[in-house]
């Protein structure tokens, strides 16, 4: 958790102007995430209802940090599927589902900086979306 939040705080933003990329965040999250975890994050998506592991309210993930900090690292590797992750986030992991992180690959015609790109956007929309 330490290491992480460290890792953090050098790590910063992406070059590119902060609101375009919040905008194709939030686009590929409606495309990708929202079924599950509600057009505005808060885990009420049209699926959640039938899924055994009901999708998480999306709006908190600052709060529950100890640190205060949004938890950058780690949603990126829930979302590019962290084989470490695999037990903790079934959901997301191989197991059950296709993990998302490859499915944006595929849809970015296998270039994986492009999918690199789109899920950091993703996770700055997610940033932008925090109560
Ligand atoms: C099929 C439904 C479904 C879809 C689609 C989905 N998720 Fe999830 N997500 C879940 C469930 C269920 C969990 C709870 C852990 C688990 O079972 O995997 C979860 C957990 C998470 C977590 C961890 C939350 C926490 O409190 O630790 C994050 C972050 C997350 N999802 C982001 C995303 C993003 C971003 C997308 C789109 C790329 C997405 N999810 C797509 C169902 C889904």
């Amino acid at each position: 958790m330490v290491t992480l939040a460290l890792g953090m705080a050098t790590g910063g933003h992406a070059a590119d102007e902060n609101g375009a990329g919040v905008k194709q965040g939030r686009a590929d999250y409606l495309t990708y995430c929202a079924s599950c975890h509600g057009a505005n994050g808060e885990g009420d998506g049209p699926v959640s209802g039938s899924l055994k592991n009901r999708p998480p309210n999306l709006t908190y993930l600052k709060q529950q940090e100890m640190s205060g900090e949004f938890p950058q690292k780690r949603v990126m590797e829930i979302v590019q599927g962290n084989p470490d992750y695999a037990m903790n986030y079934r959901t997301h992991g191989p197991a059950d589902m296709p993990v998302w992180g490859r499915e944006l690959t595929k849809d970015s015609s296998d270039r994986e900086s492009i999918a690199k790109a789109r899920i950091r956007n993703l996770v700055e929309y997610l940033e932008s979306i925090q109560k």
